[in-house]
């Protein structure tokens, strides 16, 4: 498993209260970390306030799977899928952040997707009690201008996947 093991280089602090993270680039490079990890069926909620750093992460998510391109932030299309050969599996890349009501979800495909993608959802808040109880969830908050502490709570899934070691 190798590389899959290493931390944020800029990564300190860590513990039982999460990975802090002191710039965007050790956000985006947690985010490579879990690229390492991830599965298709795979559903990863990215909790946090406005601006806390989930697209940050996910882009370092995204280009660690091998995307060339910037990573365009789903906040309008709410989807962006990403499939072989552009990414090593395929991900669909979501933003919750304008659905008001619950039902638009259904019509996301959500669910179908997980068939054979996985899913990294920003705003997760909004599926409520629909986000499957498999989901990794993960939490970013501000601890200043340029500091950021991701913490988690990981089912039985991510079990030894979740956090690394
Ligand atoms: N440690 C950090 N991690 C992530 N972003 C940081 C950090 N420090 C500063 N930033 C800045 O905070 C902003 C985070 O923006 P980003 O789009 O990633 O947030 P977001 O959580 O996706 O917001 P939104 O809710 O609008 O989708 C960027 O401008 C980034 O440069
Ligand atoms: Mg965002």
């Amino acid at each position: 498993m190798g590389d899959a093991l290493i931390l944020p280089p800029s990564t300190s602090g860590d513990g039982p209260d999460g990975i802090h993270l002191t710039n965007p680039e050790a956000t985006a490079a947690a985010g490579a970390t879990l690229a390492r990890l991830l599965r298709p069926g795979d559903v990863v909620a990215l909790a946090g306030d406005l601006g806390a750093g989930k697209t940050t992460f996910a882009r370092g998510l995204i280009a660690a799977l091998g995307f060339a391109d910037d990573v365009p932030s789903p906040s309008f299309p709410i989807v962006i899928p990403y499939a072989p050969p552009e990414l090593s599996l395929p991900l669909w890349h979501v933003d919750l952040y304008r659905i008001d009501d619950p039902e638009e979800i259904e019509e996301l495909g959500l669910d179908e997707a997980r068939a054979d993608a996985a899913l990294l959802i920003e705003w997760p808040e909004r599926m409520g009690a629909r986000l499957w109880p498999d989901t990794l969830r993960l939490s970013i908050e501000r601890e200043g201008d340029d500091a950021r502490r991701l913490t988690w709570q990981a089912p039985t899934a991510w079990e030894g996947r979740w956090p690394p070691r």
